[in-house]
């Protein structure tokens, strides 16, 4: 008999440290730049990221609290997503620093803001990738039993694709190249990708 370690998250999971992070990993990060209303921009890193559509493509991040994020997003209604590569760790790491919202998390970081072509929101200059987005639906969570949850999911529609053309070969995205960041559990675990760990399956029928 294999002994399992069970749990409802209401009563607490009984160990050192939250496994959700760890079991639901390594997770895409949402890197995402927005200006405020006022003109200000701003940049953050969130791992409660991901893709959920293709036609139209539709992307989107959950932000615990109504961040700084949300709320540009929501008064301007754009955003961008970069990607978040090891290149860039320290970087990204560095735009989730509690600052205050008059502070510019691109200059925080030493990163250029390289201007948009349809959103007012720029891209981060140095990352190879960066989605323009229009917001979609800002969706407030609930718990199970109705009561809504300190948390956002805000999703947008992806307008404009910027990709470095190194990326590309043979017109194939090249994924490993690209050197993507995935956050893993524990308060400083992140996993990178390889040649190595790649195989293939292709669907049946
Ligand atoms: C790798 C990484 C992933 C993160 N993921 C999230 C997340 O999914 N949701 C969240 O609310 N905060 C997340 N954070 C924390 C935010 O980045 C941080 O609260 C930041 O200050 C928010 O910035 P803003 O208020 O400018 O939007 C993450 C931080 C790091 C370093």
């Amino acid at each position: 008999m294999t002994a399992i370690h069970s749990y409802d998250p209401k009563a607490g999971h009984g160990l050192r440290h939250d496994p959700l992070n760890a079991i639901v990993a390594p997770r895409p990060i949402g890197w995402i730049s927005t200006v405020s209303a006022a003109g200000v921009r701003n940049l953050a890193p969130y791992s409660f990221f991901n893709a959920f559509n293709y036609k139209p493509p539709i992307i989107g991040f959950s932000s615990t609290g109504w961040k700084d994020s949300v709320r540009n997003i929501e008064e301007t209604g754009q955003f961008v997503w970069n990607l978040a590569t090891r290149p860039l760790a320290q970087a990204v790491n560095a735009t989730s620093a509690m600052v205050p919202e008059h502070v510019d998390e691109f200059a925080l970081a030493g990163l250029t803001a390289a201007p948009s072509q349809r959103v007012a929101a720029p891209r981060v200059a140095e990352s190879p990738v960066a989605f323009e987005c229009r917001l979609t639906q800002i969706v407030r969570f609930n718990d199970a039993e109705g009561a809504p949850v300190d948390a956002w999911l805000t999703l947008g529609e992806v307008v404009m694709v910027h990709i470095d053309q190194a990326l590309l070969v043979d017109g194939v995205y090249d994924t490993v190249a690209a050197q993507p960041i995935l956050r893993g559990g524990g308060a400083g675990d992140y996993f990178g990708i390889d040649e190595a760990g790649k195989f293939q399956m292709f669907r049946p029928g």
